[in-house]
């Protein structure tokens, strides 16, 4: 959710903040900024509502010489939209310029503060309170900028990352983060700041990830320095990054969402290599093995996430139950925190999250490790907040997702959840030998099956033109589907803005089968599994009130296609890795629908790729 990136060195900042912008667009934005110390030391601050394209319109004329500067991508929390509301934020004294990412909750109780002392506000947002706060202490106490940074600090309740520029100080600039992510890139002789490795990875590979309370000092010529509130200087982490640039490119189509639907094959054996061993009959998840004990002694599993990684979870649910035999159950982060859980000592709890920076997941995270609970993640961004807060977990290697709607995530996510699942029951002894044979050698098909697939991209295109104009969808699935049928229809109200609803296919008759008419398209995930009969019912439910039925089936299958009015065929697997392959439709509908409405498919309205605000 929305951008930092700064820059400090002997280059010409402005094109590496802009270029470092767009890098960030992906996490989604309604305005941007940039601040400038320029060479003749002026200090130029520029901003728009609306997109980096437009910031570059506006300051072609303008003076954007300078080799130190702060740039923002703006995810409005606290006042609209809007160039008064984008940051930087400017100080009453015209020295400070800040930017910030998440939310100030106490910035109500400071602005008073602060407006009895004669400060007045140019905007709604929360952070221009903050560099008020700053240069009120730095002002009052006639202070340096660090020492007023770490003073406003303490008053502070809320989220931050923020960087902060002083025109009188042309050689420095401050940060500091306390539950929104902050990286620092190493270069020589020069500085990187960015919201993610993203913005940083063309110019250098070593960068320190900041902890919360962390304040770092960026000063020219001089090594980073970071320090905590009471000024104790801290030790570095310096790590490298492991990410390439054609990984954040398009690579040749129109949008990153399709690229990484297409990708799909090859993240999936990427998330099995090393993991998966078919000749051994083996698979093996490092951490599982590490922490076997407290795992298989469990007395429950907790999986928290949001949004798509729950719907991986309801999946990893049904795995763990399945095949170890363990009581598990899947919380929404964000109720799960303010729910005062029963969660304790022997229970573990696997917290599912893309990005690793979801402040509400984060949050559950933090609630579930105080009350004793040992903690697994399953993330796919390398060094992000929740794997750092975690006892174990294992990544999805997928690489970046850059499209908001996730989708190799999702797969990947199934994929570690499928590993995890065998390799612990593998472990506990509570799989036979014959049925862990058979289920690894169909996971290795896995990818040649996506593949195949992926071969219903045209007849998935020309399909998505009937529907384009549909008000509304319905999906159903059962079993290990009923996920997948959630899934696809946040896919499609995520990019097309199509209202669409997931149900358990059985749960119709409970009262949505009134929504059945000629008008209501119904995509049915009714492969052939252990539940296939009993969907097949369902199918006849809604063709006899004239649904329009559009199935996804296995290859061959001349039973639905006699009554459903279109089928999508798709390679057979076994029921546990099913989803892989039946994902793969609803993504790709998602996606042309959305197209063929001319929506923007990679940064839907309304939406962030890492939700760091609750
Ligand atoms: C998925 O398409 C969404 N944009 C969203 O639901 C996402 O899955 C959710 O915000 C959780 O994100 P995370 O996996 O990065 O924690
Ligand atoms: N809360 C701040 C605002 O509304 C920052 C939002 C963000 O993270 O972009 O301006």
């Amino acid at each position: 959710m929305c951008g930092i990136v700064g820059y400090l060195g002997s280059r010409d900042a402005f094109p590496i903040l802009i270029k470092g912008l767009k890098r960030l667009e992906y996490r989604g934005y309604d305005s941007a900024g940039v601040a400038l110390i320029s060479q003749t030391n002026h200090l130029n601050v520029y901003k728009v509502k609306g997109k980096v394209s437009g910031l570059e319109q506006v300051t072609e004329r303008e003076d954007t010489s300078g080799t130190i500067g702060i740039a923002h991508t703006r995810w409005a929390t606290h006042g609209e939209p809007s160039q008064v509301n984008a940051h930087p934020h400017v100080s009453a004294s015209g020295q400070l310029a800040l930017i910030h990412n998440g939310i100030i909750e106490n910035y109500n109780v400071l602005k008073e503060k602060l407006e009895k002392k004669g400060y007045t506000f140019k905007s709604s947002t929360d952070t221009e309170v903050l560099v008020q706060l700053i240069d009120y202490i730095k002002e009052s106490g006639k202070l340096d900028l660090l020492t007023a940074v770490r003073l406003a600090l303490r008053e502070v309740i809320g989220a931050y990352a923020l960087a902060i520029l002083d025109h009188n100080d042309p050689d420095q600039i401050i940060v500091a983060r306390k539950s929104s992510p902050l990286v620092i890139g190493i270069g020589e002789n020069e500085f990187f700041i960015a919201s993610d490795a993203t913005p940083i990875v063309e110019f250098t590979d070593k960068v320190v990830y900041l902890e919360d309370e962390d304040i770092a000092i960026l000063r020219r010529g001089e090594p980073l320095k970071v320090v905590d509130f009471s000024n104790v200087e801290l030790n570095l982490e310096v790590q490298t990054i492991e990410l390439n640039l054609g990984q954040l490119e398009k690579g040749g189509y129109p949008h990153f969402m399709l690229k990484e639907i297409v990708e799909q094959p090859d993240c999936i054996q990427d998330c099995m290599r090393g993991r998966l061993h078919v000749e051994d009959n083996n698979v093996i998840l490092s951490a599982i093995i590490d922490h076997k004990e407290k795992l298989i002694h469990a007395k429950r599993f907790i999986i928290i996430a949001c949004g798509t990684s729950w719907h991986a979870g309801l999946i990893g649910r049904q795995l763990i139950e399945n095949y170890c035999r363990i009581p598990v159950q899947v919380e929404y982060a964000s109720e799960f925190r303010y729910s005062n859980p029963v969660v304790g000592e022997g229970d573990v709890v696997i917290a599912i999250s893309q990005s690793g920076e979801t402040a509400d997941t984060l949050a559950a995270v933090e609630l579930a490790r105080n009350r004793g609970a040992f903690i697994y993640g399953i993330c796919n961004a390398v060094g992000s907040s929740i794997p750092r807060s975690t006892d174990t977990g294992s990544y999805i290697h997928v690489g970046p997702e850059i499209g908001v709607a996730s989708t190799k995530a999702f797969t990947g996510q199934v994929t570690v959840l499928a590993m995890l699942a065998l390799t612990l029951a593998t472990v506990k002894g509570s799989i036979s030998e014959s049925e862990l044979k058979e289920i690894l050698e169909e996971f290795q098909a896995i990818p040649e099956k996506m593949k195949k697939a992926l071969e219903t991209n045209d007849q998935i295109a020309s399909l998505s033109k009937i529907f384009t104009y549909a008000r509304n969808f319905i999906y159903l699935g059962r079993g290990y589907n009923y996920p997948v049928a959630l899934e696809g229809a946040l896919k499609l109200k995520e990019i097309s803005y199509i209202h669409a609803e997931g149900y358990p296919a059985a749960e119709m008759k409970h009262g949505p089968i009134a929504l059945i008419d000629t008008e209501m398209p119904v995509v049915v995930i009714a492969t052939q599994n252990s539940l296939y009969e009993k969907l097949l019912s369902n199918v006849q439910e809604i063709k006899a009130r004239k649904g329009r039925v559009i199935a996804i089936v296995s290859e061959g299958d001349d039973t639905i296609s006699k009554i459903a009015d279109y089928c999508i065929e798709l390679p057979k697997t076994v029921e546990p890795l099913d989803p892989l392959l039946t994902t793969i439709p609803l993504q790709l509908m998602a996606y042309h629908i959305a197209v063929c409405k001319g929506k923007d498919v990679d940064q839907p309205r309304n939406l962030a790729k890492s939700v760091t605000v609750e």
